[in-house]
């Protein structure tokens, strides 16, 4: 069976109680929790630090946390979300001067690597230093806030990066980020995503379990779709 992982965004779980709320989503099986960091520069909102994260892992969260950096510049928060505990850390080529630069930057902290493409991002940015990525995050709405409506381009942006990662047998995670709910996970998965970043599609559900089997439910059958 093939390996999708959930990802749920905390940026729209309830702030008083961001472990509580990670707590919830990873007993009913979600494999990450996605971290957006905003500075209100890079994308108009503001919201988490690496005191933040720090205290989720004092909190017991164990699984990876997948750090999104929309800010810029980026390369001095990475050591401070490193240490912090991030897994992985994933930020804008348009947001640093030297994109290799600081994808040594990530990987000498000990952390995995990961870059993200705004819906008008060319990927041409990947040239050249895909062999460094560990994860590939398309967005699938502009940057900065939650519940926006998914942008149908980025389906062929998704079949465009998934055939590169394959034809090139790359160990690189596909993630989408923006606008994902129940009604299209499986289009998205049928599409090559395998990471799912979801925000709204989770914790606008008074039942999280619920909605995340339905979700898992959803990405089984987008699985045996795509063999038969
Ligand atoms: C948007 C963030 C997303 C956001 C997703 O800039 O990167 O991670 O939280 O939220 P939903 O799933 O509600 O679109
Ligand atoms: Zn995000």
């Amino acid at each position: 069976m093939k390996n999708f992982l959930l990802a749920p965004s905390i940026l729209s779980a309830d702030f008083a109680c961001l472990g509580e709320e990670s707590k919830k989503v990873i007993d009913a099986g979600c494999d990450w929790i996605h971290f957006d960091v905003m500075d209100n520069h890079y994308v108009p909102n503001l919201t988490m630090g690496p005191m933040i994260l720090k205290s989720l892992r004092n909190y017991n969260i164990n699984v990876p946390i997948d750090v999104h950096l929309m800010t810029k510049p980026v390369d001095n928060l990475i050591p401070q979300f490193a240490k912090a505990g991030a897994s992985f850390i994933t930020f804008h080529p348009e947001s640093t001067q030297h994109i290799d630069r600081t994808l040594n930057l990530i990987k000498e902290n000990g952390c995995k690597a990961g870059l993200a493409f705004n819906p008008s991002t060319s990927l041409n940015f990947l040239d050249y230093i895909i062999d460094k990525l560990d994860l590939i995050l398309l967005m699938s709405v502009n940057p900065g806030f939650s519940n926006q409506s998914f942008l149908p381009s980025t389906f062929n942006k998704l079949r465009e990066v998934r055939k590169l990662i394959d034809l090139n047998s790359l160990d690189i995670f596909l993630e989408v980020d923006g606008g994902v709910k129940l009604e299209n996970v499986s289009e998205i998965a049928y599409s090559g995503a395998n990471v799912f970043v979801i925000g709204s599609g989770i914790f606008d559900y008074p039942d999280h379990q619920k909605i995340i089997k339905n979700i898992r439910q959803e990405l089984k059958y987008s699985y045996f779709k795509s063999i038969h």
